[in-house]
């Protein structure tokens, strides 16, 4: 059968490892696809660099994205440029054009998935998306297929490698925060501006994808929570610990009865979970089914093959599915376009979960009864607590609770108040805490 041809858009890092791939396992793709996978064209930004990377390859090589995406002779295209005003035009061209689209752009789909997957649909062409969350772990396929007869109850994922590396060195060494993102940045871990990692960004990014696909409701990053692990403490790790909590920044969807918690945060997990010994920069995602119970998945969430591994895997399922009528295919977001659900994304001030609240405060009679009491007020209910000694000539000491589930909204107003304490120094510190039992 003639080959299909496939053109990138991008060849960095998981473009030259998809051409890696393909090359190297040729023989077995075909026989897995049907039919042989082309890479006939690639658009990049450095021209030369690119003829130097590739001279002798039997690609065509060009500077102007938009000739990959008319070329007739192209039938997948493949965007791997990232950022959205650019990549949103060229894949909505190439939609146009007929032709599939493979990607890796979890900025793109979180946020303009909607009006794409819409397009594709009036268009009956595939837009799959492997890629886009948790590199190489086939996370995509196993929700949205693999999963198909449950009822999904919640996701909690470790989706963004750079911040769980941050958090590793920061518990392994005792280092500060900073430091570790300095030493990511040298180790190539971490962007020149790691904002969308460290603020969480990037983690709301994919979790806006896994909650269309979990629960079949439309693309809402708007409505996503989003914290990230910059204002986050070697103590509070140290104390966490003590506790019998791993940090990491977890990427969270659960469906409630009153709609959807969506949110990104520092979230304590017991250590003896397995998704709190995923460590450096791996990822993992946790998937609670109905029927099948939890599910737990691993792998590399970045990185040339990895990452290429995902985008291999959508073409050659593109090449197996491009002749079937479109109604035959695993709809976009797992769920009928015209069953998916407009089941409320909560306010955070509604989202339900167990709270780690960090104080200091002066070591005199009482102070712990007007914490206790303010707690009791707002029926938030303690379930450990540890208070450090003072530090030599320190009339301070730190405070650690633990709560029982309670509701956002009665913490914050509980916070305000313990703040408002004369014998309370600066600001509380709180993390979120889940079971994941
Ligand atoms: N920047 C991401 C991470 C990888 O650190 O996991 C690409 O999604």
């Amino acid at each position: 059968m003639k080959p299909i041809n496939v053109g990138l858009l991008g060849l960095g890092t998981v473009g030259g490892g998809t051409l890696t791939v393909l090359r190297r396992n040729q023989a077995e793709i075909t026989r897995r696809a049907g039919r042989a996978i082309l890479v006939k064209m690639a658009a990049v930004r450095d021209l030369s660099k690119a003829q130097q990377l590739y001279a002798g390859e039997d690609i065509k090589i060009t500077t102007n994205p938009l000739e990959v995406v008319e070329n007739p002779e192209i039938d997948i295209v493949v965007e791997l440029i990232g950022g959205t005003d650019q990549a949103k035009a060229l894949v909505l061209k190439a939609i146009a054009n007929g032709k599939h689209v493979v990607t890796a752009n979890k900025a793109l789909l979180a946020m303009h998935g909607n009006e794409i997957f819409a397009a594709a649909q009036a268009k009956g062409v595939m837009v799959a998306f492997e890629a886009a969350v948790a590199g190489g772990i086939p996370i995509i396929k196993a929700v949205r297929e693999g999963l198909s007869a449950n009822r999904i109850e919640w996701v909690a994922g470790i989706i963004n490698g750079t911040t769980n590396f941050i958090l590793t060195e920061m518990r392994d060494k005792g280092l500060a925060f900073d430091t570790v993102l300095a030493e990511a940045q040298r180790l190539g871990y971490a962007e020149s501006d790691p904002t969308f990692d460290i603020e969480g960004v990037d983690a709301a990014h994919k979790l806006t994808i896994l909650a269309a696909i979990a629960f079949g409701i439309p693309m809402q990053f708007d409505k996503a929570y989003t914290e990230g692990i910059s204002n986050l403490t070697k103590e509070d790790i140290q104390y966490a610990e003590e506790l019998g909590y791993r940090i990491k920044l977890l990427g969270i969807t659960k469906r409630v009865a009153q709609g959807i918690e969506l949110r990104v945060h520092p979230t304590l997990i017991p250590t003896k979970r397995l998704i709190a010994n995923v460590e450096g920069v791996m990822n993992a995602v946790l998937v609670k089914g109905d029927a099948v119970g939890a599910t737990l998945y691993y792998g590399r969430g970045a990185g040339a093959e990895p990452t290429a591994s995902a985008v291999v895997a959508d073409l050659v399922d593109v090449t197996r599915m491009h002749t079937a009528d479109p109604e035959h295919r695993v709809p976009h977001l797992a769920f009928q376009p015209d069953a998916l659900s407009d089941e409320p994304i909560l306010p955070m001030s509604e989202v339900r979960t167990a709270y780690y609240l960090r104080m200091r405060a002066f070591d005199k009679p009482g102070v712990l009864a007007d914490i206790t009491r303010i707690l009791a007020d707002m029926e938030i209910s303690i379930d450990a607590m540890i208070q450090k000694e003072p530090d030599e000539g320190q009339e301070q000491v730190d405070i650690i609770m633990l709560t029982h589930v309670t509701v956002e909204k009665n913490v914050n107003q509980a916070i305000n108040k313990i703040e408002g304490l004369s014998t309370i120094s600066g600001k509380v510190t709180r993390l979120r805490l889940e079971t994941l039992g």
